[in-house]
């Protein structure tokens, strides 16, 4: 059998994040600008391409793969790709999983249940209506109630992503957290991270996690759990209401030292760092080559992840890399 990935740190690379739009029905603030331009069709890998790739780096030790965008459930006949990767579940993959905006769940969350996803990560940063319109530029709450609803019928695992903005939502993390346990859906909060230009000044939200923990356990004690998915959050239990709360803190505790992750963005670009610019194009090789021309560059590109991104939020620092979350899938 093939060699596993490893990278030139010697970290184990087993969890691929796998972006299959550059597309979304949303403008988050934090995330795009208010116009941008998307992709061109041509340029986009196929669903069969990025199957075919999903293959080879389950061959290569792939364990968890998270679907992301963009939003990923806007990509045409996305049940397709599901199903194809779903069935390396239990046979290589130990889980295939989602990370969605919740618009458009009420339509999917069955087909993502059925094919073997056990549990999605699902955006929501505000439960008032109009605060989630301002935040995503005009997104309808109502839709994402509906998608959490199916996916809850449909038996699927719910974790709330809440990026923690400053002056936008700081005054509802306390509420989200309680509604998060009614609901039995886990929470994970994130630190807003400086990736493209937004048209807005990420300095002016930025809100350290260190101050909203300390916020929280004013209320609630929270006991650190060594629980881990494979991603970046660490999770702590919150006394008293059966849920986990994960915190994401690229800014004030920096988890780069123990990083298992790798990214393809929607073009087959192999990206081994959030916040670098350095990557690896596989799309090229694949349609010049197929397979066999691609199984080399895995090589290459795992020697070029850097020991850690440098993201900085201040006056003056902009942007660490012009790409947005959005293209490159988180
Ligand atoms: P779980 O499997 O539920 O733990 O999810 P996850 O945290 O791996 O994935 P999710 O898509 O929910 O991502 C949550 C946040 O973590 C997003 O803002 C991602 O951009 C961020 N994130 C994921 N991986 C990395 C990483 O390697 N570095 C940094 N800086 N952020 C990351
Ligand atoms: N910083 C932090 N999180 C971000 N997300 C999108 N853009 C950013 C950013 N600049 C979040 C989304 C989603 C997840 C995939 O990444 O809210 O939950
Ligand atoms: Fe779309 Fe997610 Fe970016 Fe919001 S954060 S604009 S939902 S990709």
């Amino acid at each position: 059998s093939r060699p596993l990935m490893t990278d030139g740190l010697g970290r184990r690379i087993s969890y691929l994040r796998i972006s299959v739009t550059d597309r979304c029905d949303l403008r988050c603030r934090y995330c795009m600008a208010e116009k941008m331009q998307f992709l061109p069709k041509n340029q986009v890998l196929t669903l069969e391409e990025i199957a075919l790739l999903a293959d080879l780096f389950i061959a290569r030790g792939i364990r968890k793969i998270r679907l992301t965008g963009g939003e990923p459930l806007v990509r045409r006949d996305i049940g397709d790709l599901v199903r194809r990767i779903g069935r390396h579940i239990g046979a290589g993959l130990e889980e295939l999983t989602l990370t969605t905006n919740g618009t458009r769940l009420a339509d999917h969350a069955e087909m993502l249940a059925d094919a073997g996803v056990r549990r999605i990560n699902v955006s929501l940063d505000s439960r008032d209506p109009e605060r989630f319109a301002h935040v995503t530029r005009g997104g309808k709450i109502e839709q994402v109630f509906a998608g959490l609803d199916t996916a809850r019928a449909a038996g699927l695992a719910v974790k709330i992503n809440m990026v923690a903005l400053k002056g936008v939502n700081d005054d509802e993390i306390l509420s989200m957290l309680r509604w998060c346990g009614e609901e039995g859906f886990d929470l994970t909060l994130i630190e807003t991270m400086p990736l493209g230009d937004t048209g807005e000044d990420r300095t002016d939200h930025y809100l350290p996690l260190t101050h909203v923990a300390d916020l929280i356990r004013a209320d609630h004690a929270l006991t650190p759990l060594s629980h881990r998915t494979g991603g970046p959050a660490r999770y702590h239990a919150v006394e008293g209401m059966g849920i986990k709360l994960g915190l994401i803190t690229p800014l004030t505790q920096n988890f780069c030292a123990d990083c298992n992750r790798i990214r393809m963005t929607c073009e087959g670009k192999i990206f081994m760092c959030l916040g670098h610019e350095d990557h690896v194009d596989f799309k090229s090789a694949l349609r010049e080559g197929g397979l066999p021309a691609v199984e080399p560059l895995i090589d290459q590109a795992l020697r070029l992840k850097p020991a850690a991104h440098d993201f900085r939020i201040g006056a003056g620092e902009g942007a660490a890399t012009r790409r947005h979350m959005s293209v490159t899938g988180g």
